[in-house]
C-alpha cells in the first residue's frame, strides 16, 4: 500500500509565536513523524510576493520561517520539506491549470471578493488594488497540491475554499486530458488548541498581543510577566477558568503538572508565582529549540543545504510528472507525429481516425465517448460500474457496430446520425 500522501504549504511570513507554534507547527510536525504518512512541507515564498514587496523582507522571513520548523523537529531526511520556488514546474502547472480554469470560479474566491467589496464599498473601482497575483492564488494553490499528488492538505478553516478549487481545476483537467490526478481533501482540525496572548484575547498578531517563540530567555520570562491578571493577592484563591496563565501552561505541560498547578490555583497561589512556574514550563520544552534555531540562523547556508536537498527529493517527481502532463496536453515534441499522407490522399478524408477515450470521473464510474477526427463528440456513455465493463463496450462496438450493439443502445447517447457513428466504427476497426 502507497503511503498517505499529506502536503501542506506555510506562507513564509511575520515572526512566529507561541500561538503558532502550539497551534500548528507542533502538531504538524508531530504528524509528520507518524509511520504511513508521506508528509510535503513547503515554503510558499511564490505566495508571498503577493502581499511583501520588500525583497530583503521574503528573503529573511524564509530563512526566519525555514529554520524555526527545523528547529522544531522537522526532519528534512525524512520529510520533503522544499521551498516553492525551487520548482520551476510548479509555475509552469500554474498555466496549465489556468487553462482550464474559469474566471468566473476565481472571481468567486474569498480573498479576492472580499477585496472587491472593500474597494466598493470605499467607492473605489471594484479591483482598485488587486494584482492578477491576487487573483490567481487559488491556481498557484492548486498547483502546489496537484504537483505532488496529494491525498490530504491539513489547513485553516479560510484555506478551505481553496482546497476545494484545487478539485475542481484537478477534476477539469481529468475530464479533459485523462485521470492525471488525485483530487485532494481538506483536512480541518477541530480542535486546534488557540492559545491566549497576553491580554488574555486569542494570541495573534492583530492584536499585539503575542509572546515570540523563540524570545530570548530573559524577554520571554519579561512577557510573562506581563500577562494580564485579575487583582487576587496571594493567598486569595484563583480561579483557572478563563486565566491566561493557567491555559498557557496547560498547553505546555503534562496532565499532572496542569492538575498540581490547578491545586496551586485553589489554594491561592501568587500570581508572580505562578507566571514564575508558566516561565520555567515553557522554557524547558522551548530552549533547546531555541539555541537549534539560534543556530541555524548564524548558519544560512545549512538552511539553504536543506532546501535544496528537498527540492531535489521533490522535483525527482515533479519533472516526470511535468513532462507526463505536458504530453497530455499536446506540448510534445514534433518528430513524434506520425509522417503525413501525401496530399492526394488527404483530399477529403479526415487525417486521423476516430478515436475512443475511456476516463473516469469524479463520481467513481466509468466512461468513455468517442471522437471523430476533429475531436468532436459521436458518442458518449453512460457510467459503467467498473473500466472493465466500458472496455467490453467500447470492443463490442468496435467489432459489431453501432446498429447490432442494441442492448448497449440505453447506456450510450449517440450525438450524430447512425450512418456517421457506424462509418467511424468502420473506420477503427480497420485500424485496428
Ligand atoms: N494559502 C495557504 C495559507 O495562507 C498557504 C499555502 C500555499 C498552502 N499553498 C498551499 C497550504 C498548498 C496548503 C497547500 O495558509
Amino acid at each position: 500500500m502507497t503511503a498517505l500522501r499529506v502536503l501542506t504549504g506555510i506562507k513564509p511570513s511575520g515572526t512566529p509565536h507561541l500561538g503558532n507554534y502550539v497551534g500548528a507547527i507542533r502538531p504538524t510536525v508531530r504528524a509528520s513523524r507518524e509511520p504511513g504518512i508521506d508528509s510535503f512541507l513547503f515554503l510558499a515564498d511564490y505566495h508571498a510576493l503577493i502581499s511583501t514587496r520588500d525583497p530583503a523582507r521574503v528573503q529573511r522571513s524564509t530563512l526566519e520561517i525555514a529554520a524555526t520548523w527545523i528547529a522544531c523537529g522537522l526532519d528534512p531526511e525524512r520529510v520533503t520539506f522544499y521551498r516553492q520556488s525551487d520548482i520551476p514546474e510548479i509555475p509552469e502547472l500554474t498555466w496549465l491549470l489556468a487553462c482550464v480554469c474559469g474566471k468566473g470560479l476565481l472571481n468567486r474566491a474569498h480573498a479576492y471578493k472580499a477585496a472587491v467589496d472593500k474597494n466598493t464599498a470605499d467607492g473605489r473601482d471594484p479591483d482598485d488594488g488587486v494584482t492578477m497575483g491576487l487573483f490567481m492564488y487559488p491556481v498557484l494553490m492548486a498547483a502546489d497540491i496537484l504537483m505532488f499528488n496529494a491525498h490530504r492538505v491539513p489547513v485553516g478553516r479560510d484555506q478551505i475554499q481553496h482546497i476545494e478549487m484545487a478539485r475542481d481545476l484537478g477534476a477539469s483537467f481529468n475530464h479533459l486530458y485523462g485521470e492525471h490526478f488525485t483530487l485532494p481533501e481538506a483536512v480541518i482540525d477541530e480542535q486546534v488548541a488557540t492559545l491566549p496572548g497576553l491580554d488574555g484575547r486569542k494570541m495573534s498578531k492583530s492584536y499585539d498581543n503575542v509572546i515570540p517563540l523563540f524570545a530570548p530567555r530573559e524577554q520571554l520570562r519579561k512577557l510573562i510577566m506581563g500577562i494580564v491578571t485579575d487583582s487576587r493577592a496571594p493567598g486569595e484563591p484563583k480561579d483557572t477558568d478563563g486565566s491566561a496563565v493557567f491555559q498557557l501552561y496547560q498547553a505546555f505541560a503534562t496532565a499532572q503538572e496542569t492538575a498540581a498547578l490547578a491545586r496551586d490555583f485553589g489554594a491561592g497561589i501568587a500570581w508572580s508565582e505562578a507566571k514564575e512556574r508558566l516561565f520555567e514550563r515553557i522554557d524547558r520544552e522551548i530552549a533547546p529549540l531555541r539555541a537549534t534555531y539560534d543556530a541555524l540562523m548564524a548558519q544560512p547556508e545549512r538552511v539553504e543545504a536543506y532546501l535544496r536537498e528537498g527540492a531535489a527529493k521533490a522535483r525527482a517527481l515533479a519533472t516526470p510528472f511535468m513532462a507526463r502532463l505536458r504530453h497530455a496536453v499536446g506540448l510534445r515534441p514534433l518528430d513524434t507525429l506520425p509522417a503525413p499522407a501525401s496530399a492526394s490522399t488527404v483530399t477529403g478524408a479526415p487525417s486521423a481516425p476516430p478515436l475512443f477515450k475511456q476516463y473516469r470521473e469524479t463520481d467513481g464510474r466509468f466512461y468513455f465517448k468517442l471522437t471523430d477526427a476533429k475531436g468532436h463528440v459521436l458518442l458518449q456513455s453512460h457510467g459503467f460500474a467498473s473500466g472493465r465493463e466500458a472496455g467490453q463496450a467500447v470492443a463490442r462496438l468496435k467489432v459489431h457496430g453501432w446498429a447490432a450493439c442494441t442492448d448497449l443502445h440505453p447506456q450510450v447517447t449517440p450525438h450524430t446520425d447512425a450512418d456517421t457513428l457506424e462509418a467511424a466504427l468502420a473506420a477503427l476497426r480497420k485500424a485496428d
